[in-house]
């Protein structure tokens, strides 16, 4: 096999092919475990919820930290929930099971550690474990705390559709919430429901992991729309910049660039940074990123009232500036050795894009606080780089990018996707003899979309989840995936390692 020049302990593999098997294949030499599987007991009287997505470790030991996970959305949930039934007239669910539904979104903080055997589990009964879901009451910062356009609120409650996120230079997670719209209809339009006022839902969330009874806050200054991720870094003058996708087709990329600098010894103080500052949208024709501020950019004014409003309609404000819109903007990474900006757009099947392809923006004189910016196509999917809609990425300490497809679960194995078969993880060297070539690391079970790759500080562990085994499911007695205890398909987020 192919071995690797470059990277880590996790760089040097022999490449797996393509598979359709109802498993989760890794290279020879690497294992895995279940660290956390949905409806498992936290031993505090909570479960871990559905649908993982983003993961992300925290905590310099690499042998025991906190894990926040993403619960991202419902899926085939209804149909292994108590109760279900499906009525023939098309009825919504009851009550009761959209309580369930509820409780399994959000995120959890879970105490993980890896034991003298090797095998990482949950520290059952930590006071850090701890659940947010769709009922957690969550504080909302900047213009739109308070504004008339979100009905006045300071609080709001719950947080789902939490697709990825990002980490905070002071230790505290970002979680996106990404479709909330389709959620808020179908919980709306259950009998003895409350409706759910839809201006609440779409921000990116602040958790901190480490203190169980903090509210986490909705930061309004990132924007509201279909939140893939937020990842954060430094700009040249010390102000925090943080970029985030809005993942449907023909929507935009934004960045968010802070008053006041970065000060390390302010720790969680820092948060306050995210209140102050301005929110861009990206001209892809003019290399620009433009200001969705009624100050900087005068013809908001023709729509927009307060900071708030222009906020809580992000999307019609950065049309109405000349935002270009882009084929589903998915996860956004920044590269640790020179700082360019790597952007995956997974598909736009309307437009005839199957394949989707990975950017990569330069900003003008390496700094991520200037408004210019240059970029090129760094690799397309398709039958030629052998992988298909690129969606979460993540850097390797050496700078090996690594990708991780979502081909939907209806298309997987049919048509243009037949070629690539189940969704995968692939790595691709940013430099060196290797740049550019897709090498797969992991086959999904059958369904399955891998997603939230986050390493272990000493590289030695890969976090990651195993999202929707089994998601055109129809029939709880005959699931089309029994990944991973061979019953139902069961959601689950796995540490993977070398074999010793
Ligand atoms: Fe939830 Fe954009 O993937
Ligand atoms: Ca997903
Ligand atoms: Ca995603
Ligand atoms: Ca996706």
């Amino acid at each position: 096999g192919l071995r690797k020049p470059y990277g880590t302990r996790f760089s040097y593999f022999n490449p797996i092919e393509h598979s359709n098997l109802d498993q989760l294949i890794l290279p020879i030499g690497y294992k895995y475990d279940i660290v956390a599987t949905w409806g498992q007991d936290l031993g505090n009287g909570e479960k871990f919820g559905f649908n993982n997505d983003f993961t992300c470790y925290f905590g310099s030991d690499p042998n025991e930290g906190l894990l926040w996970v993403n619960h991202e959305y419902i899926g085939n949930l209804s149909i292994y929930v108590s109760e279900y039934k499906e009525e023939p007239d098309g009825a919504k669910r009851t009550a009761q099971q959209i309580a369930e539904e509820k409780y399994n979104l959000g995120g959890s903080v879970i105490h993980i550690r890896k034991g003298i055997d090797g095998i990482w589990s949950i520290v059952k009964g930590s006071p850090y474990n701890r659940r947010i879901t769709a009922n957690t009451p969550i504080d909302l910062t900047g213009p739109a705390k308070g504004d008339g356009a979100v009905g006045g609120v300071t609080q709001v409650i719950g947080t789902f559709a939490n697709c990825s996120g990002g980490k905070t230079l002071w230790n505290t997670a970002f979680s996106g919430e990404e479709n909330y719209a389709e959620i808020v209809q179908d919980w709306s339009e259950t009998p003895g429901v409350p409706a759910l006022n839809s201006t609440h839902y779409g921000w990116v969330v602040e958790i901190d992991p480490y203190d169980p009874k903090s509210t986490p806050k909705k930061h309004s200054m990132l924007g509201r729309f279909a939140h893939e991720n937020a990842v954060m870094t430094l700009g040249e003058s010390g102000r925090i910049v943080v970029y985030s996708g809005d993942d449907t087709n023909d929507q935009c990329i934004y960045k968010f660039v802070s008053d006041d600098v970065y000060n390390p010894e302010l720790g969680k103080r820092n948060s306050s940074l995210l209140e102050n500052g301005t929110l861009f949208v990206a001209d892809m024709g003019a290399n620009k990123w433009i200001p969705l501020d009624l100050n900087k950019t005068p013809k908001l004014r023709e729509k927009f009232k307060t900071q708030g409003e222009v906020l809580v309609n992000t999307r019609d404000a950065a049309k109405l500036i000349g935002g270009t819109p882009l084929d589903r903007p998915e996860d956004i990474e920044i590269h640790p050795r020179d700082g360019s900006v790597f952007i995956a757009f997974t598909n736009n099947i309307a437009h005839g894009n199957y394949y989707g392809q990975i950017f990569r923006m330069f900003p003008e004189n390496n700094n991520h606080e200037s408004t210019s910016f240059a970029y090129e196509i760094f690799i397309a999917g398709g039958p030629q780089s052998g992988f298909a809609c690129p969606d979460n990425l993540m850097f390797d300490q050496v700078g090996n990018l690594w990708v991780c497809t979502d081909i939907a679960s209806d298309k997987i194995n049919k048509g243009a996707y037949r070629p690539f078969r189940n969704n995968g993880l692939y790595m691709i060297p940013t430099e060196g003899p290797y740049r550019g070539k897709a090498m797969q690391f992991a086959s999904a079970p059958v369904q399955a979309e891998l997603t939230g790759t986050w390493l272990a500080p000493d590289g030695e562990t890969l976090f990651m989840s195993v999202q929707h085994p089994g998601e055109e499911s129809v029939d709880v007695n005959n699931p089309t995936s029994r990944w991973p205890f061979g019953d139902i398909p069961r959601p689950s987020v796995v540490a993977i390692t070398r074999q010793s």
